[in-house]
Formats: C-alpha cells, sequence, structure tokens
C-alpha cells in the first residue's frame, strides 16, 4: 500500500529546547513513534521507539552513557541503532548482538528546529538515506537574514485534528483570511478590499512575491515604517512569511508534521530582531495563539463535513496517488 504522506523529506520533529539533558523525548511522525535524545556532545540522536526484541517503547528504558537501554530485557542500543549488549547472554553464548539494529533517523538543527529526515523505507542503510538527503530533494529553510542559531521568540505547538493534506491547504488557501480571521484586531469584514496578489514558482513550491500588505491590516501597521511581505511554500508543509520593515526582519514560520492519518502537529514560529517587539512579546504570544485557533477551529470543523465523503476528500486523494 502506498504511503498516505510523501517520504524522503525532512519534517519539523520538535523544538531545540523540547530536547532536555539526558531525558527521552517521544514522537509519533508519519505514524512512526521515534525516540529523540541528545548524545554527551550535544548532538540530536533519533531511534524507533520500538524495541526489535519484544516491541516495547524503549523511552520507557533510560539513557545510560548515550546508550538507550530498554526497560524489559535490558538489551543496549547505541546511537546507530546497534545492539552492544544482551545481559541475559551466558559467556558461553557466541550470539553476535551488533546483528540486531533498531531503525535510525537522520536529524537536523537549525534556528531552534529539531528536523527528522523520513526516509521510504525502513530498511535503507545510512549510506542511502544520506545520500537520498542530498540528492536535490527540499531542504531545510533557512530564515535567510538570521543567524542559523537564532530561537524562536514565540513558538506555540498544537495538534490539528485532520491530515496533513487539509491542513496545509488551510495554510494556503488565500480566500480563507477575510473570513477566518476577522477581528477588530487584525481587520474587519466591513474593511476587506478586493486585492490580487502575485504569485511565482520556487523550487518545490511558490512564492506569493514581495508586497505592500493591505492598508487595513491593523497587525502590520503596528510594525511602523513601510512594511513588505514574501510568503513562501515549500514541500512537504512549510510556510514562511518574511515581513521587512527598513532593515528589521519578521519571520513567521509554519510546520505541519503528519503524526497519523487524522491528526497533524502544527509548530507556528515567530521570529524577529526588532527589540522593541521584544518588549511586548506576551502581547505577540497571545495574538499568535488566537490566530493560530481561528484555523485550528475552522480545519477542526470541516473535518464534520469531510466525515461524510465530500468530493474534497476524493480529489485530496487522487491529487497524491
Ligand atoms: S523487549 Fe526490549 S530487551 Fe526485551
Ligand atoms: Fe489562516
Amino acid at each position: 500500500m502506498s504511503s498516505p504522506f510523501l517520504r524522503n523529506v525532512w519534517y519539523a520533529a520538535c523544538l531545540t529546547a523540547d530536547i532536555k539533558k539526558n531525558k527521552m523525548l517521544t514522537r509519533v511522525i508519519l505514524g512512526e513513534p521515534v525516540l529523540l535524545y541528545r548524545n554527551q556532545k550535544g548532538n540530536v540522536k533519533a531511534l524507533r521507539d520500538i524495541c526489535p526484541h519484544r516491541g516495547i517503547p524503549l523511552s520507557y528504558g533510560r539513557l545510560v552513557d548515550d546508550q538507550v537501554e530498554c526497560p524489559y530485557h535490558g538489551w543496549k542500543f547505541d546511537c546507530e541503532g546497534t545492539c552492544t549488549e544482551i545481559p541475559s547472554l551466558l559467556p558461553d553464548q557466541s550470539f553476535d548482538s551488533t546483528k540486531i539494529k533498531v531503525r535510525t533517523y537522520l536529524t537536523r538543527e537549525q534556528q531552534g528546529v529539531v528536523w527528522v529526515f523520513m526516509s521510504d523505507r525502513a530498511s535503507r542503510s545510512a549510506s542511502e538515506v544520506t545520500a537520498l538527503e542530498s540528492s536535490s530533494g527540499p531542504q531545510i529553510p533557512i530564515l535567510s537574514a538570521l543567524p542559523l542559531e537564532a530561537k524562536p521568540q514565540v513558538a506555540l505547538n498544537k495538534m490539528f485534528s485532520c491530515h496533513v493534506d487539509h491542513a496545509v491547504i488551510g495554510l494556503m488557501d488565500p480566500a480563507h483570511g477575510p473570513f477566518i480571521h476577522k477581528s477588530w484586531m487584525w481587520r474587519s469584514q466591513k474593511s476587506m478590499l478586493e486585492k490580487t496578489k502575485k504569485f511565482a514558482p520556487v523550487p518545490f513550491g511558490f512564492q506569493m512575491i514581495r508586497h505592500r500588505p493591505s492598508k487595513n491590516s491593523k497587525a502590520y501597521k503596528i510594525l511602523g515604517g513601510a512594511p513588505t511581505t514574501e510568503i513562501t511554500f515549500t514541500l512537504p508543509s512549510v510556510r514562511v512569511e518574511h515581513i521587512c520593515v527598513g532593515l528589521r526582519n519578521l519571520y513567521s514560520m509554519t510546520l505541519l508534521t503528519p503524526v497519523t492519518e487524522k491528526e497533524t502537529r502544527i509548530h507556528q514560529l515567530l521570529y524577529w530582531d526588532i527589540s522593541w517587539l521584544t518588549l511586548i512579546r506576551p502581547f505577540v504570544a497571545w495574538f499568535a495563539r488566537f490566530f493560530l485557533k481561528q484555523d485550528m477551529d475552522a480545519v477542526n470543523q470541516q473535518q464534520d463535513g469531510l466525515e461524510f465523503k465530500h468530493p474534497v476528500t476524493e480529489v485530496a486523494l487522487r491529487w497524491r496517488s
């Protein structure tokens, strides 16, 4: 059966700050349980969170010197997923434990986000996966005006109760804005203006090319000056809005990660180098939550209708096949 998700691409797993020292974190990504932790050098490692022996999640175990020890029978797995120890083996048993492997994933950290490369086959070797990653597929987005170590000033992490396809369409759909996002703080329906947006292709996606946002948008007005904005969507499910105010920058990055066929994790991240905005960060965070909830409510309500096999469901399925 074909996968209901796009594979051989990077997905956001969590934030850099979510992985604490000597602690394991589990995320379900594309229906696979993934265990994440940092080794002694501080690099993020990712293993399939299922013990190959009897199937218990390894995350119930513990970290011992960069290795994950299964809680059930104490088998240990190193960062490469190789079983290094089976405590119940007797000295005269010459079984080679290194033949036992647990699946590993390539990881990368950039601008406060931990990314995991989800390849299409569990059986691919590490070198095959690396080759696949460096081929010409979509790459991890870089917020180019900010350093690679930049961390989000505001980070929201929510679950949408829908397949990633519906969440992606909700993100890209320009027509929902005036209805879903109407607010006295943002803009009233009365002040909606007809405006034509220009789009252009970019590798693995498309872009709403840089333009002056509507004068009636209070959220842009608050930035002062003459802001311009550019919105880029790239596969698998990354939307980046880059607002420039003079030499200063504000980025809104939205990352969708399929959890299951009916659940999608959304990371909504805001970055900026505008110092006065940092002073009102709690207000910006509150506003971002408010805005995201509007999207979440719409997508969740849409599921009530799609339960009844609306043609949209069929279109989404055809698009994937
Ligand atoms: S189930 Fe993990 S070691 Fe037995
Ligand atoms: Fe929206």
